[in-house]
């Protein structure tokens, strides 16, 4: 398989790109929903390393897509549905950047800094000064934002079974490895 996309099928970069930040952000959700019961300093600090990890390679992924080009969408797919998805990719993209720097200003905007390393390696800086209201409404983004993603999540997992059990069209297979389209209904 080529690094870059072909007309049908996306490259082994932006597959690796889009399943290490899928997994990486949903469990840094997971973390996120459990880590106020589990109480122990140490999760949280995974939950922020790990979410900054999704910021990087986020950055990583918008570089390469805009250097290469995406995959044609499947010719039978109408020019409106491949406008909606092009809106909740984009939206999608939006959530991956919003949610780790909402993390990151509620960490930076208290009013003392706190103290933010990338996996204990390095010292991550704060990006705001203190500023309770920008606090909150990080804190606002954070949450709510993530419900918002959470839902367009479950539309775009719904899509892909979608393409691939009736439309059975190379939507899936040309993003997932080890995954061929079915064959055409009889
Ligand atoms: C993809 C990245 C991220 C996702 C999906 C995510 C998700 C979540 C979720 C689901 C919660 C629980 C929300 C609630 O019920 O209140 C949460 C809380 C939290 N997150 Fe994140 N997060 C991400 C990145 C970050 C980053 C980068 C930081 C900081 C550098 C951060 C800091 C926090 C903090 C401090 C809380 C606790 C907020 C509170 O006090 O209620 N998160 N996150
Ligand atoms: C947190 C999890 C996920 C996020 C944030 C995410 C995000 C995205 C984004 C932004 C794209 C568009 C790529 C681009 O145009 O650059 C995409 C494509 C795709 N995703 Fe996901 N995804 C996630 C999980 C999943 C899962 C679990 C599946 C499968 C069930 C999936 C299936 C696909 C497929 C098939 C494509 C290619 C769509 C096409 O060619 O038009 N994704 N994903």
């Amino acid at each position: 398989m080529s690094l870059k996309n072909t007309t049908q099928d996306w490259g082994s970069l932006a597959r690796f790109l889009h399943w290490s930040s899928a997994l990486l952000i949903i469990a840094t959700a997971i973390i996120g929903l459990t880590m106020e019961d589990i109480d122990v300093p140490t999760v949280y600090k995974l939950h922020k390393s790990l979410g900054l990890t999704v910021l990087l390679l986020v950055a990583v992924r918008m570089i390469w897509r805009l250097l290469d080009r995406r995959p044609a969408y499947p010719a039978s797919m109408p020019k409106a549905q491949r406008l909606l998805s092009d809106l909740a990719h984009l939206a999608l993209y939006v959530g991956m950047i919003a949610l780790p720097v909402s993390g990151w200003i509620m960490n930076s905007a208290g009013k003392r800094p706190l103290p933010l390393e990338w996996f204990g390696l390095f010292p991550v800086p704060p990006i705001s000064g203190p500023n309770p209201d920008l606090r909150h409404l990080a804190h606002e983004v954070h949450e709510v934002g993530f419900y918002i993603a959470a839902a367009l999540l479950a539309v775009h997992v719904l899509a892909a079974l979608k393409h691939h059990f009736v439309d059975r069209d190379h939507t899936l297979s040309g993003m997932t490895p080890g995954v061929s389209p079915l064959p055409p209904k009889e």
